[in-house]
């Protein structure tokens, strides 16, 4: 079976993170795949929103660490770039259903969904300080806005996690219900949207963005240019070093 799943019904692209077994960790070849179904979701007019999904125990536990080990990625063209960049200024409606932990990019693509369903037992974490990383996905500057200055710090220098009713809060998410629920929930939302007049939706989507646009591609180049770079830093390679061995990481030298 596939590690990413993709199915179009009643006006609404799914894609499903399928990789549970790896906590639904992403590698490249997710990457290529999920940025891939966005352009064909865009191009195509039978398709007016697009709806992330994982399972009801994990939505992701971020990047594949054994992928930025030994495959981190070389250049802007990378997947998890144009993934990122195909999320972020994605024109149609684009909802996520999200259930346990959102680790890494498991969270900060949710910054670039428009509606965010959330099951009780939701996490949320951007722990890239502690794997000698620098955040991602315009999450320096979207965390500070959204969160506050001083919860940014919390999740972004800590790397503290959060809970979905802080989450629900600050307004990255917009409901939570039983983790049982969120899919449907999540699939009849996409679906009251695709009824709607996609004209419409693409036009509010983008008067809504359009300020901060220009901020966020900015952004997300100038932490792409230090991501790649500290990837292959000392601190990270100890820290991804330390997750594959099931170790402690050992910060004491770098
Ligand atoms: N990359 C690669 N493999 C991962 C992974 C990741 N990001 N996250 C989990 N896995 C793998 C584990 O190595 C383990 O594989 P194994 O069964 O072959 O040993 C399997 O998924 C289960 O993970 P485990 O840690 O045992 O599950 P858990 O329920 O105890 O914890 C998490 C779940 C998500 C809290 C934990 O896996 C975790 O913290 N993962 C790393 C998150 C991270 O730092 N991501 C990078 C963000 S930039």
């Amino acid at each position: 079976m596939s590690d990413i799943l993709t199915d179009i019904t009643a006006g609404v692209m799914t894609i499903t993170l399928n990789r549970v077994e790896k906590k639904n960790s992403i590698t490249a070849a997710m990457y290529a795949t999920m940025a891939d179904a966005l352009v064909q979701a865009e191009a195509d007019p039978a398709v007016r929103a697009v709806v992330f999904q994982g399972h009801e125990t994990i939505f992701s536990a971020g990047n594949d660490i054994g992928d930025f080990l030994n495959a981190p990625p070389a250049t802007s063209e990378s997947p998890v770039f144009r993934f990122l960049r195909g999320i972020s200024t994605f024109p149609k409606p684009v909802l996520a259903a999200v259930c346990g932990p959102a680790v890494g990019i498991g969270t900060t693509m949710l910054f670039h969904c428009d509606l965010v369903y959330a099951g009780n037992n939701a996490a949320f974490s951007m722990p890239f300080v502690n794997l000698g990383l620098c955040p991602e996905a315009a999450s320096s500057y979207l965390a500070p806005q959204l969160m506050g200055y001083g919860r940014a710090a919390e999740a972004l220098l800590l790397g503290e996690p959060f809970m979905a009713e802080a989450a629900l809060e600050m307004g990255l998410i917009s409901r939570i219900v039983p983790p049982a629920e969120v899919a449907a929930l999540a699939q009849r939302q996409a679906q009251k949207l695709a009824a709607k007049p996609l004209s419409s939706l693409l036009e509010t989507k983008r008067l809504m963005k359009q300020t901060q646009a220009p901020m966020v591609a900015a952004r997300m180049a100038e932490e792409g240019q230090s991501f790649g770079r500290m990837l292959r830093e000392p601190a990270a390679r100890e820290a991804f070093g330390a997750f594959m061995e099931k170790r402690k990481p050992d910060f004491s030298k770098v």
